[in-house]
């Protein structure tokens, strides 16, 4: 929608230069602060931490005869980063790890040495096993969300597992547990049934899995209803990894037998969805050294996941029209080639950079849009693997320009969603192959009861004039951050962290009207009263 001031400027477009036009265009981002829509679950900003590459040894665990401070074997500099992004839940053991994952391995003194054969062929040594998971959970002050073993694992496995986190009750697993440090009983408000058990978990068939799934739920069970959290266990069944009928048919099959089978004795809260923001899998793009036509295509394949959410959400609506399922997307980001570029591939390792900001920022406005449905999301993952909100080397750590962007949106975290609407045009690149909306705004009003509101310009070459039309609410003052750098690539190093991260944004406000300047490819957070 164009202001009147950009009417002015194309009645006299002809005669002016476009950058004078361009400049004068002021977009109206209109904001009905009186309405409410769905709430904004905070486990939309939870995050993954499988056993791959650094993303746990290295980057979580150190040991505690290790030089670099921590406690109990866990790094203090991440613990204190991730605390400050108040991380609401952590997906663990993996991932396809989780399907080959034997929970005893890593319980205990004696831990059994076995091989990562899915990612790098390393060792794993199983030093850092369930209490060392639910000790960094609890330091970095997230739930924990586990995913338990269908592929190679036994009903019977799982089932100890959870009794042995779980249990109140005095029984020889629970003394086990006591002997081996945690008298009290752990708190495990999410469980996942299995991961992608269309592939590296099993390569099972729809049929084939929503059995193995039932007989999960029926025997995998919380032992402790009155957790001290008050924390019920949701069960999560994988879902759809993709786009096309093979999905489709996957999300028909687990919700028909969610709506027609459930019975007292198996039950379900949720269901997965996996998506990555790849173009080509056997050619992957580079997460540094790129152009624009870089930076346009992968957020212009990013937006794909609106459509995924919209199919996927349509088949559940079928078969569960109050929403009770939700939908979880538990792995999610983008996924590029290897860097260093002679790092182990299987480490999936990759730098992070403004252009990923940006994404997270896509992807999580569209997970609010569908708040309704879209309760949980698990960006893949939290350290040293894929989109990554820290990097670390040794005792060194840096923040990514991801890690800066879930800590601009933390006031939404638990908001309660408010209509936006706006019509900014598009950005185009590569004569319009890619085509994507220049601006993209979502609202909520916080949990500290102020109307917040996130807007990306992903135009790289253009800033934006806006003006935040509220209304229901006289807006007096503006305030918040805005985060860009001088290219689509740049990044955060050990030697530069700060060269993507947030700084101060002033607005101004007259006569209730609130208006922005956003620089070209930036994302800016902040708050009307
Ligand atoms: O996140 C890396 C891998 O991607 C996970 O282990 C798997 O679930 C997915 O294919």
């Amino acid at each position: 929608m164009l202001s009147k001031l950009a009417i002015v400027s194309s009645v006299f477009a002809l005669a002016l230069p476009l950058q004078a036009v361009v400049a004068a265009e002021t977009t109206t981002i209109t904001i009905d602060a009186a309405k409410t829509g769905a709430k904004i679950d905070r486990n939309l900003f939870g995050q993954f931490a499988e056993h791959l590459g650094h993303g746990i040894y290295e980057g979580i665990w150190v040991g505690p005869d290790s030089p670099i401070p921590n406690v109990r074997g866990i790094r203090k500099d991440v613990v204190a980063a991730l605390k400050a992004l108040k991380v609401p839940n952590v997906r663990w053991p993996g991932g396809c790890f989780a399907d080959y994952y034997h929970w005893r391995k890593g319980i205990g003194k004696q831990r059994q040495v076995t091989v990562n054969t899915d990612w790098g062929g390393v060792t794993e040594p199983n030093t850092f096993g369930t209490h060392e998971f639910m000790d960094f959970a609890g330091q970095i002050g997230a739930a924990a969300y586990l995913s338990v073993n269908i592929g190679s694992g036994t009903p019977q496995e799982a089932a100890e597992w959870l009794e042995y986190l779980t249990t109140a009750q005095q029984t020889t697993l629970a003394k086990e547990r006591a002997a081996n440090g945690h008298p009290a009983p752990y708190s495990v408000p999410y469980l996942g049934l299995g991961n992608e058990s269309w592939d590296c978990g099993g390569n099972m068939t729809a049929a084939n899995y929503v059995q193995q799934m039932k007989t999960y739920s029926r025997f995998v069970q919380n032992y402790n209803p009155q957790q001290q959290d008050g924390n019920k266990m949701l069960k999560i069944a994988v879902g759809p990894g993709g786009d096309g009928k093979r999905w489709t048919d996957w999300t028909e099959t687990v919700m028909k037998a969610y709506k027609e089978e459930l019975t007292w004795s198996w039950e379900l809260q949720g269901l997965s969805l996996h998506n990555y923001t790849v173009i080509d899998w056997k050619a992957k793009h580079a997460s540094v050294g790129f152009g624009e036509k870089e930076y346009a295509e992968i957020l212009n394949e990013t937006l794909k996941m609106e459509g995924l959410i919209t199919t996927h959400s349509a088949i559940m609506d079928k078969y569960d029209p109050d929403r009770k399922i939700a939908l979880a997307v538990d792995e999610w980001g983008g996924w590029y080639s290897p860097y260093p570029k002679d790092s182990n591939p299987g480490f999936l390792m990759q730098q992070n950079s403004l252009r990923d900001a940006i994404l997270a920022a896509l992807n999580i406005n569209i997970f609010v849009r569908h708040a309704d449905r879209v309760r949980m999301a698990n960006i893949a993952q939290m350290i040293n693997v894929l989109q990554a909100m820290i990097l670390t080397d040794k005792e060194k750590m840096v923040l990514t320009p991801t890690y800066y962007l879930f800590k601009l949106y933390l006031p939404f975290q638990d908001a309660v969603s408010v209509p936006v609407s706006l019509a900014a045009g598009y950005y185009t690149m590569d004569s319009q192959k890619f085509k994507l909306p220049r601006l993209d705004a979502i609202a909520a009003r916080g949990a500290d009861g102020k109307l917040w509101i996130a807007v990306t310009n992903v135009d790289p070459n253009r800033s934006a004039e806006v003006e935040l039309a509220v209304s229901g609410l006289n807006a007096r003052t503006v305030s918040g951050e805005t985060m860009t750098a001088a290219k689509v690539d740049s990044i955060n190093t050990f030697e530069s962290p700060n060269t993507v991260a947030p700084k101060k944004i002033t607005g101004s406000v007259s006569n209730g009207k609130v208006l922005l300047t956003l620089e070209p490819k930036s994302v800016t957070v902040v708050s009307v009263e």
